[in-house]
């Protein structure tokens, strides 16, 4: 519902809602803001403010309005010394747009198809079985994220990008420092170059030796003219900074919340033809994305009778659209029975998340390994997870089990 604009000087600028510590969220105030504001103008720790949307109607159609653009990590919030029509920073994916991002997304369509993470779910169960022989013979409580849910999914990623997985020591640190808000310009600059130096290197690997994996595909498609090189350096930042990091936030969110809801670990156990379902209720259910993706309105836009104007931030809040109870009954509970389920963990529109269909294998076949291999697992008694609490998505980065 639009009315008049308000002045922006009559907004409130409020706090960024955060979960307690120690949880995962989404902070209990996303339900008050859908229903008394849900146009909020928050200011974030860094100190610059942005629009928090929270309704799932206005979040559907926000993602996917081309009146916002993604702007660059390193470039978004402004950081001290940054002058207008200095070089972009970290160009991944997200951030390209019309015909060169078009072209990207066809040549990935196939690669990151249905029909094709299928066809690599046994190589991708290997991939988890080979972590999980040694935890299950190993020390009792172990740290299940540390020794599984956080390699696994860069392992598989690695494998079908064509990442050499030895070389994560040197990418992920890199990697985390790029995701990092703290950086300085010249922190970002130095980190950025190193990357795309990396990727770069990787391609011109390829070239020469060609595998079964997306960066092979990407170097053909620029020799023969349908891609532009550019576009597979982004790509391959893309992979570094947004190809793991969710995933194994969804792992180590999904496992804790299924062995801390009692019964639910065992129900999905015994009853495997639950599993699809219920990986969509996760997807829903768990936080992943809370906060993270950020737009930027390229003109004025009108919602809800106030005026996002060309230039301010606006959050689209994925995980408090996907509690709305106009949408989900009951939507603050999981159910992982639950039927009809149009979340939007995965956004909408161009950019939405080219890897969710290997998203969605990793977290199927990561529970049935564990329900194979790990029947009785449960939280360790006297040791507790050690969790993320720095940024608006919360996660366990330590998760001590026994079985
Ligand atoms: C549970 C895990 C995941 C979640 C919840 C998730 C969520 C998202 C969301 C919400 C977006 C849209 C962001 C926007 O609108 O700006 C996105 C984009 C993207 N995701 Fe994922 N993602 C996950 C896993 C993955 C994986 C495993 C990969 C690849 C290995 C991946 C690669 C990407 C890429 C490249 C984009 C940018 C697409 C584009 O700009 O065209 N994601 N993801």
């Amino acid at each position: 519902m639009n009315t008049t604009p308000e002045p922006d000087v009559d907004v409130p600028v409020i706090d960024l809602p955060l979960p307690p510590p120690g949880t995962m969220g989404p902070p209990e105030e996303y339900g008050r803001l859908r229903r008394e504001c849900p146009l909020a103008k928050v200011r974030l720790p860094i100190g610059a403010t942005a629009w928090y949307a929270t309704r799932y109607e206005d979040v559907k159609e926000l993602v996917a309005d081309s009146r916002l653009i993604r702007p660059s990590i390193t470039d978004w919030p402004p950081r001290p010394g940054r002058a207008p029509g200095d070089e972009p920073g970290l160009i991944t994916m997200m951030e390209l747009e019309g015909p060169r991002h078009a072209a990207l997304r066809r040549a990935l369509s196939e690669p990151f198809s249905v029909r094709s993470i299928r066809s690599r779910l046994p190589r991708i169960r290997q991939s988890a079985d080979r972590l999980l022989d040694p935890f299950v013979d190993g020390d009792r409580p172990g740290d299940l994220v540390g020794r599984f849910l956080e390699p696994f999914p860069i392992t598989v990623m690695c494998d079908l990008v064509g990442i050499p997985y030895e070389d994560s020591g040197y990418f992920l640190p890199r990697a985390d420092a790029a995701l990092g808000a703290l950086l300085t310009l010249e922190q970002g600059r130095g980190v950025t170059s190193q990357l795309r130096g990396y990727i770069t290197s990787l391609l011109d690997r390829r070239r020469c030796e060609p595998g079964d994996d997306m960066l092979t595909k990407l170097v053909s498609e620029c020799e023969h003219g349908t891609l532009d090189h550019e576009s597979a350096v982004s790509f391959g930042l893309s992979m570094l900074v947004a190809g793991y990091r969710t995933s194994t936030m969804f792992l180590a969110d999904a496992v804790l919340t299924l062995l801390t809801s009692p019964g639910e670990y065992a129900r999905l156990r015994d009853h495997r033809d639950l599993l699809p379902g219920a990986v969509e209720e996760l997807l829903r259910y768990l936080p992943v994305m809370n906060g993270v993706v950020v737009l930027q309105a390229v003109e004025d836009i009108e919602l809800h009778g106030r005026t996002i104007r060309a230039g301010d931030a606006v959050l689209p809040v994925l995980a408090a659209a996907n509690r709305d109870e106009s949408v989900f009954a009951d939507g603050d509970r999981l159910d992982l029975c639950r039927v009809d389920n149009p979340h939007l963990a995965f956004g909408r529109g161009a950019h939405n998340c080219v890897g969710s269909h290997l998203a969605r294998a990793q977290m199927t076949v990561c529970l049935e390994a564990l329900f194979d291999r790990l029947p009785q697992l449960r939280p360790a008694e006297d040791d507790h997870p050690v969790w993320e609490d720095e940024s608006p998505s919360r996660s366990p980065r330590t998760l001590p089990v026994s079985w």
